[in-house]
């Protein structure tokens, strides 16, 4: 026995009753005088390609969006104003997230998984590392095992809804600009350069200064000099090895300016950071901008 889908039956009333209000409106339009006899049944008129849902054809409907900048007012005309169907069926039997097709992980991120919102997948479905529009993001976002969570702000203004200005109005590449932590302590000329894909200048990669008569006078004695400073890497961000996100090339272990013990000694102070193998035992308090072996 066949199943009835209550949903399809709902979309072929309203096809009918579409059709049936179309046919009274030309045969009005035509006088009834003139009505023939020959009329075929009403041709179903196919207002997309057959492809529309098939997602490795050109004429797939994300593709058909792309070359309309991403407008999907146009679709609610007739898929309805909150995409749950009207004269055409809903979107939301696949676009099954909060906000249907409007949800983050839309166009990119994970299709299957809203709480990843950030390529990759990529505006061009990219998934490669070495793509611009994926790079190091899940290093920062989502895998990110050396340093305190980064946000989306940090590096990008959010917008609030799809069509918010600076969004997707602007086209590609993204726009990034820094905040936050990444222009921390001296780091306020920390820059992305788009063309290269590089950056440079930041907090988070080591451009840092911290000065000796600033530190607590039970701290200066470890200070060999005025002020420690970090190596200020300037970091390629679709180069994706691990090799910038080794020990020892944000800063010097320790810093430069900083006296010189080995790597087991440095839990002895910084015991709330890395424990005596040198490995980050709280994420969440190295490259948060503080210093947290004063948080005694
Ligand atoms: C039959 C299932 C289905 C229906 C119905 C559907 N979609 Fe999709 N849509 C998908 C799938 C699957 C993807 C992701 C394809 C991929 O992996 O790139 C997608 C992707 C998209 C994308 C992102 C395109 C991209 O490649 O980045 C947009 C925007 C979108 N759909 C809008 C809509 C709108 C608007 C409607 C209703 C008018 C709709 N969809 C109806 C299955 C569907
Ligand atoms: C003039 C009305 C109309 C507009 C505008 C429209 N559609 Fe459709 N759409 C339909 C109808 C009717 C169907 C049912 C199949 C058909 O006739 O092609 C459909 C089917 C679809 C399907 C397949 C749904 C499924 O469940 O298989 C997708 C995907 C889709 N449309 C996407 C879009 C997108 C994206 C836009 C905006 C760019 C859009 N449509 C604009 C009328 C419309
Ligand atoms: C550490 C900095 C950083 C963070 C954090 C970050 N991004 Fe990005 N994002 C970038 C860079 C760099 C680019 C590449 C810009 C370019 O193409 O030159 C980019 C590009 C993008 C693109 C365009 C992809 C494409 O296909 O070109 C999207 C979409 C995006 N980011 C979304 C997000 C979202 C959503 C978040 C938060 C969940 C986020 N980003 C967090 C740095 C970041
Ligand atoms: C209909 C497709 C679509 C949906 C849905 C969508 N985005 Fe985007 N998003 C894009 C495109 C295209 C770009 C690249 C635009 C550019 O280069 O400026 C982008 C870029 C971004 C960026 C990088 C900065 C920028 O604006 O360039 C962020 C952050 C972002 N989106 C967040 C979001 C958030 C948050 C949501 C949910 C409210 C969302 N996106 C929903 C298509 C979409
Ligand atoms: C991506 C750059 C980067 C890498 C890689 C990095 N660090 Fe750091 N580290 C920093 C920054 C920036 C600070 C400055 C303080 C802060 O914001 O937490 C810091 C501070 C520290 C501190 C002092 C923490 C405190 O607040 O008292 C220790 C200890 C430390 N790092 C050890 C390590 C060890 C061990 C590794 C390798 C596992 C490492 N770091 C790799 C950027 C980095
Ligand atoms: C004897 C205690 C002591 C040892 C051992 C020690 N540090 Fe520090 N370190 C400090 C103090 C105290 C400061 C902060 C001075 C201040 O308040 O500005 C500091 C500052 C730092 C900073 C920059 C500021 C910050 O806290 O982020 C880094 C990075 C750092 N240490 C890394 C290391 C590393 C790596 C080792 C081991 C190779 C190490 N330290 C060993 C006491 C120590």
């Amino acid at each position: 026995m066949e199943l009835i889908n209550c949903k399809t039956m709902d979309v072929k009333m309203k096809y009918y009753l579409v059709t049936i209000l179309a046919a009274i409106l030309i045969i009005t339009a035509s006088g009834c005088a003139d009505l023939q006899t020959d009329i075929n049944q009403p041709e179903s008129i196919l207002i997309h390609n057959k492809d529309i849902t098939n997602s490795s054809s050109p004429d797939f409907h994300g593709n058909l969006l792309k070359g309309k900048f991403w407008k999907m007012t146009e679709c609610q005309a007739c898929h309805g104003p909150k995409y749950s169907g009207l004269t055409a069926p809903s979107c939301l039997t696949c676009h099954t997230t909060s906000f249907g097709p409007e949800a983050c992980n839309t166009c990119h991120g994970s299709f299957t998984d809203p709480t990843r919102i950030a390529p990759p997948r990529s505006i061009n479905n990219n998934s490669n590392t070495s793509d611009k529009g994926v790079g190091a993001h899940s290093k920062h976002l989502y895998d990110n095992t050396l340093g305190n969570q980064t946000s989306c702000f940090t590096c990008h203004n959010v917008p609030q809804s799809i069509y918010a200005s600076g969004h997707f109005d602007t086209g590609l590449p993204a726009e990034v600009f820094l905040k936050e932590l990444a222009l921390a302590n001296v780091a306020n000329n920390a820059v992305y350069d788009p063309t290269a894909a590089t950056c440079s200048n930041t907090y988070c990669h080591g451009n840092f200064v911290f000065y000796k008569n600033e530190a607590p006078a039970e701290d200066q004695f470890v200070f060999t000099a005025d002020s420690m400073a970090g190596l200020n890497n300037t970091v390629d961000w679709t180069k994706v090895d691990g090799s910038q996100a080794a020990c020892g090339s944000c800063h010097g272990l320790p810093p430069a300016g900083h006296i010189q013990v080995p790597l087991t000694a440095c839990a002895s102070c910084h015991g709330t950071v890395i424990d005596f193998n040198g490995n980050i035992i709280d994420k969440t308090r190295h490259i948060n901008g503080i210093i947290n072996v004063r948080q005694k």
